[in-house]
This record gives C-alpha cells, sequence and structure tokens, in this order.
C-alpha cells in the first residue's frame, strides 16, 4: 500500500525538504517529481508506509542519497561483477541497516579450529556444488529488524545436516535460540558456536512450526524448546582463513560462516557475484550452501536471512579464492559446521 499523502500535500513538502537538504533539482540532472514518484513506486512495491509526513520526508531524503549512490555506481568506469539497486533497503542509511540487520558478535577469541578437523583428509571435491538442488535448504527466512543472524546461520546448517543425515528437510526454530539461549545475545547479536553448543545441551532443536519466529525476544517456552525435530552430536571450527578447508567442508554439508556485512554496496546488492569492497570486521552470520564458478570466477553461494526480496532470491554469490586468506569480506575467518 502506498502513501496516505494527498498528491498536492507532497509536492510542497517536497519541494520543502529538496530545499532544506540543498539538492536543486538541476543537480541531479533529473526532475524533482521523478524521484518523488520513483520513491512512491518504491514504497508501494515494498509495501512500506511511514508514521509521519516528517518521517517520509527523512525517508525520502535517504532514499535519494542512495538513489544517487547507485546512480554513481553505475556512472563509474569500474567493472562490477554484481549489481545494486534501490531494494528493501534502500531508505535506510547504511548506520541504521547495521544496526537493525547484523548481528554477528565479534568474539574476543580468536576461532580456535578444530583438531583433527572432520574434513582434513578430504582431497576430491565436486567443482560445482549447490546443497539447495540436494533438497537440503529450507526456504529463504527473513531476520526482519533483530539481530539475530547468529541464529539463523546456525539452524540452516542443522535443517542441512539432518536432511543428509534422514532425508528429511526440516525448518527448524530460530526462535528457540533467541527465547531460550541466553549465552547469547537474542536480538543484540550472538555467536554460533555458542547456539550450537546450546542445541548439543539442549539434546536437539525443535521445527519453526512447532516455535515460530516472532522477531523479538520472548519468554522462553521450555514445553516448546523440549520438543526435539532435530538433534546434532556436537560442532567442529572450519580451519582459519583457509579458503580450501571451507570448500571441503561445504562440499560436505552447509556450513555457518561469518562476514562483514557493513558496507553500503552489501546492503543494496541486488545479484551477481559480489565481490567488495568489504573489510573482515565481522558483523553478520550467513550460510554457505554451496560454490560454483562463472565465467572464470569461483564463487561461494551464500543463504541470507533478510527475506527473499533481497539479493538473488535471499541469497548472495560472493568471490571465492581471492588474495587475502581471511577470504573476501572475512568469509573464512569463523566458519562452524554441526557434526551428526
Ligand atoms: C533501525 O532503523 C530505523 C528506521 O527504519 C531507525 O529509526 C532506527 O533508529 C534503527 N535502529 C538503530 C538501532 O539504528
Ligand atoms: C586423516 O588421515 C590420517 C592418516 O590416515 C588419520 O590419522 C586421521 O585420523 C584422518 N583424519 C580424520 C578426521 O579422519
Ligand atoms: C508454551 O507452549 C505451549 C504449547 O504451545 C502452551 O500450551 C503453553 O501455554 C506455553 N507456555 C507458556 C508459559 O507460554
Amino acid at each position: 500500500m502506498a502513501s496516505t499523502f494527498k498528491g498536492s500535500t507532497l509536492v510542497v513538502f517536497f519541494l520543502i525538504c529538496a530545499l532544506a537538504w540543498g539538492w536543486p533539482a538541476a543537480s541531479l540532472g533529473i526532475p524533482d517529481h521523478t524521484i518523488l514518484a520513483k520513491f512512491e513506486r518504491w514504497m508501494a512495491q515494498y509495501g512500506r508506509t511511514y508514521k509521519s509526513k516528517a518521517e517520509k520526508l527523512y525517508r525520502l531524503g535517504v532514499f535519494t542519497k542512495n538513489m544517487k549512490y547507485v546512480d554513481a555506481f553505475y556512472r563509474s568506469a569500474a567493472a562490477h561483477t554484481y549489481t545494486i539497486g534501490l531494494n528493501q533497503f534502500a531508505d535506510l542509511t547504511n548506520e541504521e541497516f547495521v544496526a537493525n540487520y547484523t548481528g554477528y558478535r565479534r568474539s574476543n577469541a580468536p576461532n580456535p579450529g578444530t583438531t583433527p578437523f572432520l574434513y582434513e583428509n578430504v582431497t576430491r571435491v565436486a567443482s560445482t556444488v549447490d546443497w539447495r538442488t540436494r533438497g537440503a535448504v529450507t526456504p529463504v527466512k527473513d531476520q526482519g529488524r533483530c539481530g539475530s543472524c547468529w541464529a539463523f546461520s546456525t539452524v540452516a546448517t542443522i535443517d542441512g545436516i539432518t536432511k543428509i543425515k534422514t532425508d528429511k528437510l526440516i525448518s527448524l526454530s530460530e526462535q528457540a535460540l533467541v527465547d531460550c539461549d541466553f549465552s547469547n545475545g537474542a536480538c543484540d547479536g550472538g555467536w554460533q558456536d555458542k547456539a550450537f553448543a546450546f542445541v548439543t545441551s539442549n539434546g536437539g532443536i525443535t521445527t519453526e512450526a512447532n516455535y515460530p519466529y516472532l522477531g523479538y525476544q520472548g519468554i522462553c517456552n521450555i514445553t516448546m524448546l523440549s520438543d526435539d525435530a532435530a538433534s546434532i552430536a556436537g560442532f567442529e571450527y572450519v580451519p582459519v582463513n583457509d579458503e580450501k578447508a571451507l570448500m571441503a567442508a561445504v562440499a560436505n554439508q552447509p556450513v555457518s560462516v561469518s562476514i562483514e556485512a557493513k558496507g553500503t554496496d552489501f546492503q543494496l546488492y541486488t545479484g551477481g557475484i559480489f565481490s567488495g569492497p568489504c573489510g573482515a570486521d565481522l558483523d553478520h552470520a550467513v550460510t554457505a550452501v554451496g560454490y560454483g564458478t562463472w565465467q572464470g570466477t569461483n564463487y561461494w553461494i551464500v543463504k541470507n536471512s533478510w527475506g527473499r526480496l533481497w539479493g538473488e532470491k535471499g541469497y548472495v554469490l560472493m568471490r571465492k579464492d581471492v588474495a587475502a586468506k581471511e577470504g573476501l569480506c572475512g568469509i573464512a575467518m569463523a566458519a562452524y559446521f554441526p557434526t551428526a
């Protein structure tokens, strides 16, 4: 549903904010009404409404900045292997985006690695792996405005190992972790290794259907928590800063990885092979569900938890085998997988 404002009111407000922010139409090269129309089409497309006129004006300003960013991206001479656009995060500043939608807590202790690493002797792996086509990946979910990425990443790998082990694909519960895993911070972020330890000691995890996602921290329901539908023996750390080791693991099961997602290009990513810019200041947990090669460029297939509207139907392809040992956006720095 689009706005509740009358068109004439909007034009007036738009002019005021255009003046206030000092971006006369001429400097953008397009008439004002084009931006407003574009913003309202975008609002309708993403079902966005705002509580007040002031909020709408503010969001229009943010949207315009993001629009300029996207325009500059395409005007630059640089060759890109990915696209960006005015997706569902186009009315958020980068700071708001990071604060609302990421949620990996960088651990004080570095990933210790696990000895022996379960896949240390794997020497031959398929050149292409996609656990989606093998039925081991549940549909893309949406963490909403809650820093619970750690729960989504953890659960996606347990969905995966359960399918591999039992041939049953069951969508498991993130909310059980958000509500009941007190070693983590619910919507304020968390660590996947602690979540795996919690699931192990709990004797398993229940289904999404039984303990559905709310997007905020609720009171832990022990009855629902205890109704286990899948279990794991434990978990392992993938050897740190080793994309080959990560590949051996992903060839065998979906793997929880941690990345830096705070860049504007990642925020506005709409498809293709993401290749940065990004650093290795880990702030988001996602799931590697495969890898492949496109025109000589290797990539990871990464399941995100920002709904199906973000990226490639909820996924991001991330450049694989980069020069930095940490991997692109630090993808090889803190990776974990459950053991059967
Ligand atoms: C989350 O985003 C909303 C706008 O959608 C913003 O008002 C809020 O301040 C953000 N939260 C944080 C913690 O930045
Ligand atoms: C890898 O191979 C070595 C030598 O055969 C063996 O000692 C080790 O246990 C193997 N590692 C795993 C995880 O199976
Ligand atoms: C926990 O969940 C069960 C099953 O849905 C429900 O019957 C019960 O009332 C819940 N308990 C609390 C304390 O909310």
